[in-house]
């Protein structure tokens, strides 16, 4: 990946990218980081960058013709590479936007300084702004180090085992305690299960303890820790209108919840085998296709298996109790939409019963349950 940083401050970088996790990606060519000295970009005997506000006030602002050149330049560059501006103003940096941004081909990441940077920049010139925190920094710099850093360990190959990025804190919900020797230290006990050997032991004692974190410190993630454990199997019923048309939004719906509230896996149940190839040969990112539900189950005898009904009926369980369910599942849950309920499944009400199988009905469920 190549990433392009924008600043008038080239040199704030140098001995970050030499050390660690970075200077090891930039070492193998995992990500080549490239620096465009902003004041190259103007157009004066004194390379001015910034200008004073309109309206008055403190500060200077960047210019936007300069921010223009120095764009262009970049997409030139590399194209193709998506053109992010660091700014207080920005979306939310998280652990879903270094993912997004990992899929990228190339990045530029613009750092502003000074008071702010000319609104047209951001209107106009780049694909998205990213703020990654609520406090101003005195410019883009560090916020773009940040960006990088997060976004090159979701690179294959950077981190050394993939499986440590996939326990990342974040990519669902916060990460069990670590411990290492000495067992005692002034009186400090490790926990026994860590110690026991019993790799099903130590499993289910880091999940239940990343969960009791999550919902103690950061209940507002406690719904993504438990869409990690859900897979979402659309049954025959969303596939007949979803396979119709790949484009319809039952298809969209359940692709981008997957990505959206990071549940574990989309499934779709296509009993017909000639559709199935022509699926299989659409090359669908991260879609399991299978010919019924009573096959993917046989392979999962403990998974919780709840059926999101389109239509009112007897014995359907209210939101609080499939979040309570889905809350206590001892292993993987699988939801099914779209068609008849599974055998012996929990049945959960309809989320809006006047719409029945209109793909909103989906979307419904998966914010009430997943959503933060
Ligand atoms: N520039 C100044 N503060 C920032 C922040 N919080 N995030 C991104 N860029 C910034």
């Amino acid at each position: 990946m190549i990433v392009r940083i924008i600043t008038i401050f080239p040199s704030f970088f140098a001995s970050c990218l030499g050390e660690g996790l970075l200077g090891k990606a930039a070492e193998r060519g995992v990500v080549e980081v490239q620096f465009d000295d902003l004041r190259g970009h103007a157009n004066d005997a004194h390379h001015t960058v910034d200008d004073a506000p309109y309206g008055g006030g403190p500060g200077m602002v960047m210019k936007v013709d300069v921010w223009d050149r120095a764009i262009a330049a970049a997409r030139q560059a590399a194209p193709g590479a998506r053109v992010v501006l660091l700014t207080p103003q920005g979306d939310r940096f998280d652990d879903a936007a270094a993912v997004r941004l990992a899929r990228e081909s190339g990045l530029v990441l613009c750092c502003g300084r000074y008071e702010g940077v000319d609104e047209r920049v951001a209107e106009h010139l780049v694909d998205e702004c990213l703020s990654i925190g609520d406090y101003v920094l005195t410019g883009g710099e560090a916020a773009a180090l940040v960006v990088l850093d997060a976004v090159a360990r979701k690179l294959p190959g950077v981190v050394g085992r993939a499986e440590s990025v996939e326990t990342d804190t974040f990519t669902a919900g916060l990460k069990f305690p670590q411990y290492t020797r000495p067992p005692t230290y002034r009186g400090w006990d490790t926990p026994a299960a860590l110690r026991s050997g019993d790799h099903a032991r130590i499993a289910a004692w880091r999940q239940a303890e990343a969960r009791r974190r999550t919902a103690h410190r950061r209940p507002d993630l406690a719904p993504l820790a438990a869409a990690k454990n859900v897979r979402l199997v659309l049954l025959e019923r969303a596939m007949d209108e979803a396979i119709r048309d790949p484009q319809s939004a039952i298809a969209a719906c359940a692709t981008r919840a997957v990505d959206a509230y990071r549940l574990a896996r989309l499934v779709v149940c296509v009993p017909d085998a000639d559709t199935r190839q022509v699926l299989r040969n659409a090359h669908l990112y991260d879609v399991r296709i299978v010919a019924s539900l009573a096959q993917l189950l046989a392979r999962a005898k403990h998974e919780t298996v709840i059926h999101l009904a389109d239509q009112p009926g007897p014995g359907q369980l209210p939101l609080a109790e499939i979040k309570r369910i889905i809350a206590a599942a001892p292993a993987g849950i699988t939801l099914t939409w779209g068609g008849v309920a599974p055998t012996g499944a929990h049945v959960a009400a309809p989320a809006l019963p006047d719409l029945a199988d209109h793909p909103l009905a989906l979307a419904a469920w998966l914010d009430r349950l997943f959503g933060v």
